[in-house]
């Protein structure tokens, strides 16, 4: 359904029009090109483009931080898919999962999400991931309001229970 291939800087016009989009604005933060362009070179990140396989068009990114951690704790940052809805997010999620345990030996994969991110939260639950906690209006919104972020993580184990790579396929 997509394949995941390493961003260039000729991919950072769509990674921030997706960003800018107000269907995503509302729940990731946006960065400057600057802040994409270092990205790509840090060793700590891995900076993703999505595909999908029919035709081979960029649907998506995400970004995998943490991956020089000593402690082998790796964030899954700004999933993006801009083809909702059909099981891309899951597929591009699977992917990230994977490449986190399997090609950067992770010990735990985390990340934070919106508490009003229904659709993101449902995803990561049905995926395994564990809610650890809120932290209670930590961010405040273009409208003045404030929102809060619930943090959630896979372990290793958890990983394995689930099928390891064949499980996140
Ligand atoms: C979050 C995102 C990556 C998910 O990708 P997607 O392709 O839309 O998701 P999928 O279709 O693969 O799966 C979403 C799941 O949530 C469910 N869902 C959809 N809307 C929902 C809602 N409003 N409330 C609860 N669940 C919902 C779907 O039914 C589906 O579950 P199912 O497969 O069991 O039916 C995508 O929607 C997106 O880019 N959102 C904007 C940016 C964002 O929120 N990123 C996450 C930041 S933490």
């Amino acid at each position: 359904m997509i394949s995941v291939h390493p961003t260039t800087s000729d991919d950072l016009d769509f990674v921030q029009a997706l960003e800018a989009d107000w269907q995503n604005g509302q729940y990731i933060t946006q960065w400057r090109r600057a802040q994409h362009l270092e990205a790509l070179s840090d060793p700590d990140c891995a900076h993703r483009i999505v595909r999908a396989s029919a035709d081979g068009a960029k649907i998506g990114f995400f970004m995998l931080w943490g991956l020089q951690s000593p402690h082998r704790c790796i964030e899954f940052r700004r999933i993006v898919v801009d083809r909702k809805g059909c099981g891309a997010g899951r597929a591009a999620l699977r992917a990230g999962i994977r490449m986190a345990f399997t090609e950067h030996d992770a010990h735990r994969v985390w990340l934070d999400v919106k508490s009003h991110n229904a659709r993101a939260r449902q995803l990561y639950q049905s995926e395994g991931l564990v809610e650890e906690g809120t932290l209670r209006e930590c961010l405040i919104a273009p409208d003045g309001h404030y929102e809060s972020m619930v943090l959630m993580s896979l372990l290793r184990t958890e990983f394995e229970a689930r099928g390891g790579p064949a499980g996140f396929s």
